[in-house]
């Protein structure tokens, strides 16, 4: 069955600064320095810089009456209001169901001059960032990226949802300030935008995904088998694979029918080629069957990779 792959979700376009004065007349971007109140919680906050797009919202830097740095996305007038409102709603739920150390924490959810708000705290920056820095060397990273976003998925897993979406637009280093010395920071990893999360029991093959990195099963279900919680480990598969790479990768729909992405991980040295090329496999019987074995493949004591070539 055709997969109906509407959500180009990805890094955002260069001019971001440009984007609030193109909006719909409709929509009333927040201005730096404006102060807004949520009708839910009354909180007040000064809003900041746009920071960011994605496929369904504009992400500004505000900070609440406490100080805190957080984060506004304010979703695109794309869909009928009350549909928007309704899935701003449903963001924010699915949100404060899964409050977790390495999943962004939800603040607040409201409606504003028509337009629809989500607030989280705020992170310093995409994945995809990572890879412009100077020297950059995937393996210093990998398993400490690797270690949190694992925990996020299974814990999203075991509260029964599929995220769906993790990619290196969607996976954030933070630093986190020490409360007494405020100057000295740790660094962390967490996973955000749960704006296309479904239940376990609700995902389908015709589920939005962006079409640069579908699964193979969303493609081809009679062949690959069934989409469940394991796309968010082809999903991280893809994820580690470019972190290890240096660089963002998008594939087509030949190339992942192909298994193009297991056959870039069988390049890697190991165990890194081991544990990706499992998560990595078109069928789903055959690959890493949940974040926590994932996991323990990445830690795995070295052993070479076996190639099975088009049987997996
Ligand atoms: N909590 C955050 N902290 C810092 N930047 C963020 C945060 N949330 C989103 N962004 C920025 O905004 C972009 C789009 O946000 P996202 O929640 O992924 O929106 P969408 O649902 O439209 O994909 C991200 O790729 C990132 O650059
Ligand atoms: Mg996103």
């Amino acid at each position: 069955m055709e997969a109906t792959p509407s959500k180009p979700d990805g890094p955002a376009d260069d001019d971001q600064l440009a984007l609030p004065v193109s909006l719909p007349i409709q929509y009333s971007a927040p201005q730096p320095g404006e102060i807004i109140t949520s009708m839910m919680t009354q909180n007040t906050y000064t809003m900041g810089e746009h920071i960011g797009e994605g496929y369904f919202g504009h992400v500004f830097g505000c900070t609440d009456s406490w100080d805190n740095r957080l984060a506004a996305k304010v979703l695109k007038p794309t869909l009928p209001h009350e549909t928007l409102k309704t899935q701003a709603w449903d963001e924010f739920k699915k949100l404060l169901t899964v409050r977790h150390p390495f999943i962004t924490y939800v603040y607040d959810a409201f409606e504003y001059n028509n337009a629809c708000y989500i607030v989280t705290e705020r992170c310093h920056s995409p994945l995809g960032e990572l890879f412009a820095i100077e020297n950059y060397d995937g393996g210093a990273w990998l398993l400490s990226i690797a270690r949190c976003l694992l925990q996020a998925v299974d814990f999203i897993h075991i509260n029964g949802m599929v995220h769906k979406d993790i990619h290196p637009g969607n996976v954030f280093t933070n630093f986190q300030s020490d409360a007494m010395l405020p100057h000295q920071q740790i660094i962390n990893f967490k996973l955000g935008d749960l704006g296309i999360a479904d239940l376990a029991q609700d995902v389908k093959p015709e589920s939005t995904l962006a079409n640069w990195m579908l699964p193979p099963e969303s493609i081809e279900p009679t062949l690959f088998g069934v989409m469940d919680r394991r796309i968010d480990i082809y999903h991280s598969g893809l994820l580690f694979l470019q972190i290890l790479i240096g660089r963002e990768l998008q594939f087509t729909r030949e190339q992942i029918l192909e298994g193009a992405p297991r056959h870039m991980a069988l390049q890697l040295p190991s165990p890194y080629s081991v544990a990706l090329e499992k998560a990595l496999r078109r069928r789903v019987e055959f690959r890493t069957a949940s974040a926590k074995e994932f996991w323990r493949d990445l830690n795995s004591p070295v052993t070479p990779a076996i190639d099975f070539g088009r049987s997996v």
